[in-house]
């Protein structure tokens, strides 16, 4: 339940991004602030992950992005990584009578192929334990950078030119749209960022086109309910006009 049941009443139940994107950032500060390690942070922002899931199949959200972890996070010290690694693959173990009860569908996008080989097995068995599972689907970005996906979809068209499946005069933007690890995803309605920082970050970067965009100074292992219910409430309070005057959508 939210701490402040006025917030989520101030939530329109019919207008409901379906998809919300999030920039989980915070982690390593929180946890200086505290004098402890970086992983100390990561361990607490599991805590917000699991917030955010709770509220998103309170609202009725249906794909809900996390950015865990970009193809850069590749540069941190190598005792970082494995112990975001090891979290990574724990919480999911854990969480997996969770996801079942809440009719929670895990899925990847990124490169994988990056990932520890242990890794890839539990998100294996858990995108096949959760796939028929339908309130809300879980979308992990991991290994991911939005210009490697982009990079990606380009080869896959490369290859149907040089094919002679497709001539260039014939590439559309759907052709990228299905290049692209989310082709079976709608583009996100929001994006959130934590810890007050201003940047994309290389995150989902043809898909966010048209998304709302909300920071937020909270630092990830202190982001709750109620303030992805804020997020909501100012989403909301929008106009999207996708290009279009107010009038023509009015
Ligand atoms: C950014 O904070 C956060 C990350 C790179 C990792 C996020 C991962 C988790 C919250 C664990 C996720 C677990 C699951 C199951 C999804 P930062 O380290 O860049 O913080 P800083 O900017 O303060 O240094």
């Amino acid at each position: 339940m939210s701490k402040n049941p006025s917030l989520v009443s101030q939530i329109n139940k019919n207008r409901i991004p379906e998809h919300i994107a999030i920039i989980m950032d915070g982690n390593g500060r929180w946890a200086k602030r505290k004098g402890h390690l970086r992983i100390f942070g990561h361990q607490h922002g599991v805590g917000a992950v699991r917030q955010v899931l709770e509220a998103g199949v309170e609202v009725g959200v249906k794909y809900l992005t996390l950015y865990a972890f970009s193809t850069e996070n590749w540069n941190r010290p190598i005792i970082e990584v494995n112990a975001l690694m090891e979290l990574l693959v724990d919480t999911i173990e854990k969480e997996i009578p969770t996801f079942m009860e809440n009719g929670v569908r895990l899925k990847v996008i990124g490169n994988q192929e990056q990932l520890p080989e242990k890794c890839r097995n539990q998100l294996a068995e858990a995108m096949e334990i959760t796939a028929n599972n339908d309130t809300l689907t879980l979308i992990l970005a991991l290994s991911y950078s939005g210009r490697w996906d982009i990079m990606e979809a380009v080869k896959k068209i490369a290859v149907q030119v040089k094919e002679g499946i497709l001539s260039p005069e014939e590439i559309t933007e759907k052709h990228m749209d299905l290049g692209l690890d989310t082709a079976e995803y709608p583009n996100p309605d929001l994006l959130i960022r934590t810890s007050g920082e201003m940047r994309i970050s290389n995150f989902l970067l043809w898909e966010i086109a048209y998304s709302e965009i909300y920071f937020t100074p909270v630092l990830w292992p202190d982001f709750t309910k109620d303030d992805f219910y804020r997020a909501i409430i100012d989403f909301q309070g929008r106009e999207r006009r996708f290009g279009k005057t107010s009038e023509q959508i009015a």
